[in-house]
């Protein structure tokens, strides 16, 4: 199906990355250069590489982001950053509501909304995670687990410029496991709909979960999913490159 919105090759380092990584970032902006026609491109180091990583990436097609932002601007939050300290250094986008905080720091739908609302004073690009654990997709719940997630995380005001919706099955993530074909589609047709109402048409929609290069192409083939939040794959530039050359025409 054409979609007129452009696709998005994120990648999410997690806690994994210390200053010499620049060298694969450095890579990577290498092999940016022509693939920037066909795709944006962003990567998502931790806190303290996104300075550097701003800085380095200036001007070249790989944009950069963070990982998390507190939901207030400054304060007494001890080892918390805030939206607006992403933006000073340099981040365009912050991923919200990923699985990892959801689950180790018990981050609800509503703490999810008002980290989204943070980003938006800031600036930032918001990149909200959903998907459901693998009970829940066991129980049938997928679509009701999603539709709960977006209803209760996504602030009025959305719009293409300042949300990006990551569609990451849980028990996807980190385990080499994926959806089929069909179950993406089926999710991603459902947050469309769900965007069209809650949003903006045009918000895009990533797949997250394992993606590799091997199965970019038939994953970023599939009807409404505009790109991937891609983990572990992120971490290596031939990986990177790799998985966003599927939209190589
Ligand atoms: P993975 O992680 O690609 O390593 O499965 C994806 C994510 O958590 O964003």
């Amino acid at each position: 199906m054409a979609t007129a919105r452009r696709p998005l090759v994120a990648g999410n380092w997690k806690m994994n990355g210390l200053a010499a990584a620049v060298a694969e970032l450095d890579k990577m902006i290498a092999g940016a250069r022509d693939l920037s026609a066909v795709t944006d491109l962003m990567v998502c180091p931790p806190a303290t590489l996104v300075a550097a990583f701003a800085a380095r990436a200036r001007g070249t097609p790989i944009a950069i982001g963070g990982q998390d932002c507190h939901a207030e601007p400054a304060g007494a939050f001890t080892g918390d950053i805030s939206a607006e300290m992403l933006r000073d250094a340099g981040a365009v986008a912050v991923i919200v509501g990923h699985s990892e905080r959801r689950t180790y720091h018990r981050e609800t739908d509503a703490d999810v909304r008002a980290k989204c609302s943070a980003a938006w004073r800031a600036g930032l690009t918001a990149i909200l995670c959903v998907g459901e654990t693998k009970n829940e997709r066991l129980a049938g719940r997928t679509l009701e687990v999603v539709g709960t997630q977006l209803t209760g995380s996504v602030p009025p005001g959305a719009g293409a410029a300042n949300l990006v919706i990551a569609y990451e099955p849980v028990w996807a993530i980190g385990s080499g496991l994926t959806p089929t074909v069909a179950d993406v589609a089926e999710v991603h047709g459902f947050i469309r709909e769900r965007l069209a109402n809650l949003a903006s048409a045009d918000v895009r929609a990533l797949y997250g979960g394992s993606v590799k290069p091997s199965n970019a192409k038939e994953l970023m083939g599939v009807p409404n999913v505009d790109g991937a939040l891609v983990g572990g794959a992120s971490l290596t530039a031939a990986d990177f490159l790799g998985i966003a050359g599927a939209y190589r025409r």
